[in-house]
């Protein structure tokens, strides 16, 4: 079977990773791809950009792919699905309108509303007036949230009245993440720790992963800037079986029966960002797909063939199908640019990578910003020293074993054998489990 794989991060390099290993699985193709995957045997980078569903779709038949995987939520949102499935493809992922769900967090919290899904309250605004005049009115601080889809950096959480409202000018007024911005959420801010669960979904069943904890601070002590996610492990301690049974039966369960009903099934992925409140598991926010770096977690878990997993979400048929998961524990370090999450510097040479994926003590080298030097291809010819920094996060380097202390070790052990000017990373992922 060929398979067309869409994304270039340690998702996506994960996803290929364990695509590979099915015994479906011909050859496939990463567009783009990057580092990582180009080095996967088997695997071949195109260069189509991942919101070229055209090119995409083009490629698909000409290359007879039988199977199409999305790791991105751009593409989802722009409708690759229907696009797809318009041309007879078999593609794995929602379709446009059940990726709303993360494309417009207006459209989310209204759909959240209507089926008794609990989340924060919130109020929309398109007006920069009406919602400073709201922001001022309120007893405590809120969160905000840009509409639109704006690359994991549209929530911002304000420490004073004052900057909420400068806060709301820059999104609304300054259109500081462009049209996604337009629209506002002024939401009510939770306490609590937060949880990653992602279930696979047919349209109608859904299959629960090991739920994971990401790190979203760009420092120590979830200190600092957000980022896209600094590390992650599974499976959480805090997801207790009645805290999974609540996910499962007040949140994602009437989520999936919700879309059905109003007639946008989902398929693919459901990742809840959940915040584990004294009122309960409440959602701060849904994922069209895998999370990244929760997939560098939960794909590593699989021990199923998750070519079946996702041709039964496709198609249909995972009430017959019950993914077997390892037992052990997982976690995932990201090695960034210095400077990330805002501007760094690239082409940075990497060295102390393994030869290939898989560094020795086990440890998995997922490659998220990376690129080889000349060719774009990478291949045992290249050598390490051809592979250079192509992004603020660079690799997510992965461990697993029977705890989560040898893990977190091997992990670690992996991280300090690889180096680039100005790598940073922090220190303690899952280190507080050890
Ligand atoms: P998101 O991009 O929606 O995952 O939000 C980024 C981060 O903002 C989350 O991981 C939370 O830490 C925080 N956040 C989002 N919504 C809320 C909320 N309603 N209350 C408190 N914190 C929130
Ligand atoms: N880990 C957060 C995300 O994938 O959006």
């Amino acid at each position: 079977m060929n398979i067309l794989l869409i994304g270039s991060g340690a998702r996506e390099h994960a996803l290929a990773w364990k695509l590979a290993d099915s015994k479906f699985v011909d050859r496939i193709y990463a567009a783009p791809g990057n580092g990582g995957t180009a080095g996967i045997p088997g695997c071949m980078n195109i260069s189509i950009p991942v919101d070229d569903l055209q090119a995409l779709r083009l490629f698909a038949c000409d290359n007879r792919v039988e199977l199409t995987v999305v790791g991105p939520e751009v593409p989802l949102a722009a409708g690759v699905v229907d696009e797809f499935a318009a041309a007879g493809l078999t593609i794995f992922g929602p379709s446009k309108a059940a990726a709303r769900l993360e494309g417009s967090k207006a459209y989310s919290k209204a759909f959240m509303n209507r089926h008794g899904i609990p989340t924060g309250w919130a109020r929309v605004f398109s007006e920069f007036e009406d919602a400073a005049d709201f922001v001022h009115g309120l007893d405590d601080l809120p969160v905000l949230k840009a509409s639109g889809l704006a690359a994991g950096k549209g929530v911002l959480l304000p420490s004073s009245q004052d900057e909420a409202v400068e806060q709301l000018r820059a999104m609304m007024v300054n259109r500081r993440f462009g049209d996604a911005g337009a629209t506002v959420l002024v939401e009510e801010r939770l306490q609590g720790p937060e949880l990653s669960v992602l279930a696979f979904c047919d349209g109608e069943t859904l299959r629960l992963a090991p739920a994971a904890q990401d790190h979203k601070r760009l420092l120590d002590g979830d200190r600092g800037p957000n980022t896209g996610g600094m590390g992650a492990f599974a499976p959480s301690p805090l997801a207790t079986s009645e805290i999974l049974d609540a996910v499962e039966h007040k949140v994602l369960g009437p989520t999936l029966a919700g879309m059905a009903s109003e007639g946008a099934p989902y398929q693919g992925v459901l990742y809840a960002g959940l915040m584990l409140t004294d009122r309960g598991p409440m959602v701060l926010e849904f994922n069209c797909r895998f999370g990244d770096p929760e997939a560098q977690v939960v794909l590593p878990l699989l021990q199923s063939d998750i070519v079946e997993l996702v041709l039964a979400c496709a198609n249909g048929g995972l009430a017959e199908h019950e993914p077997i998961w390892s037992s052990e524990s997982a976690v995932t370090v990201v090695m960034a640019s210095a400077g990330y999450p805002d501007s760094y510097a690239t082409g940075k040479p990497i060295t102390g990578l393994p030869e290939g994926l898989t560094a020795s003590g086990s440890a998995l080298v997922f490659h998220a910003g990376t690129r080889v030097e000349g060719t774009g291809i990478h291949s045992e010819r290249n050598g390490e020293k051809s592979v250079l920094t192509d992004g603020g996060r660079v690799l997510s380097v992965t461990a697993t074993g029977d705890a989560f202390r040898t893990a977190v070790h091997s992990a670690y052990r992996t991280v300090e054998q690889i180096h680039f000017e100005g790598a940073v990373w922090r220190s303690d992922i899952g280190t507080h489990l050890v």
